[in-house]
């Protein structure tokens, strides 16, 4: 199915089928969650490194990422794994997600189990998830770390949350599959909930993706994409 229309769907019309044990793919969609080469050496090239960070937390009180997309929760496993090994007493970071289809724990915890690196992160996000997330799962998560995960359509999520985004995950899934998480309205709320020369980072590097995403405010770069993918794009607010 293509341009899936969120609201003729709902959570238990969008089944998981597993590949390879623990990979998850979404037949509504079409498409993987993460790269099949390794999804969280993907998060860190294309979120992390493609937003400045770790080095953008250096000297910051508070931090908030945006995230179109929590999937599984891979992107903020990995990335509170890198913030508790490079965060300073006092600090603190807030990973706000959007997501219209919440995973259960246990779909959570087989997709996570594949890595070992962030077993702490997943053993804590399990015991922390709701049976039946709705609304906004709000998780202080440890004394410097909240996880947000705002429930339903990104677009209204998005245009709900306050100002002050430091760096955003763009992270639906493919362009000419999942419309909604890249459409001009919805970067451009993107863009405006962004302190200035806060920026975003996508593994996506389609033309009308880039044409929203400077219309919308952002300088955008091209990059090398991950696992041998040509590009991938990433911007500053201007
Ligand atoms: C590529 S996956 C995200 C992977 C995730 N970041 C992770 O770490 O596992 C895309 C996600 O976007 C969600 N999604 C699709 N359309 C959406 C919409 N209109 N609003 C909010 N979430 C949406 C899907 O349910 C899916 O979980």
């Amino acid at each position: 199915m293509t341009d899936t229309d969120p609201d003729q769907i709902g959570r238990a019309n969008q089944p998981l089928e597993w590949r390879d044990g623990d990979m998850p793919y979404s037949p509504a969609f079409g498409d993987h969650f993460y790269c099949q080469t390794d999804g969280r050496l993907e998060c860190d090239h294309v979120f992390l490194a493609g937003n400045g960070l770790p080095q953008r937390w250096r000297g910051s009180n508070s931090f908030l990422i945006g995230e179109l997309g929590f999937g599984t929760g891979l992107n903020f496993a990995e990335t509170w794994r890198q913030w508790k090994l490079q965060r300073s007493h006092g600090q603190h970071l807030h990973f706000m997600s959007f997501e219209l289809y919440p995973m259960r724990s246990d779909e959570i915890d087989r997709a996570l189990s594949h890595w070992p690196e962030i077993d702490a992160e997943r053993r804590a996000l399990g015991d922390a998830w709701p049976e039946t997330p709705q609304g906004t799962v709000s998780l202080a998560l440890d004394a410097q770390t909240t996880l947000s995960v705002v429930c339903g359509r990104a677009f209204e999520g998005v245009a709900a949350a306050r100002q002050g985004f430091d760096a955003w995950y763009l992270d639906g899934f493919a362009p000419s599959r999942n419309a909604d998480m890249w459409s001009a309205e919805l970067l451009h709320l993107v863009c405006e909930k962004t302190i200035p020369g806060g920026s975003f980072a996508t593994y996506a590097a389609a033309g009308f993706v880039r044409r929203n995403l400077i219309a919308a405010g952002f300088a955008v770069e091209r990059r090398g994409g991950f696992a041998g993918k040509r590009e991938m794009l990433c911007g500053i607010k201007s």
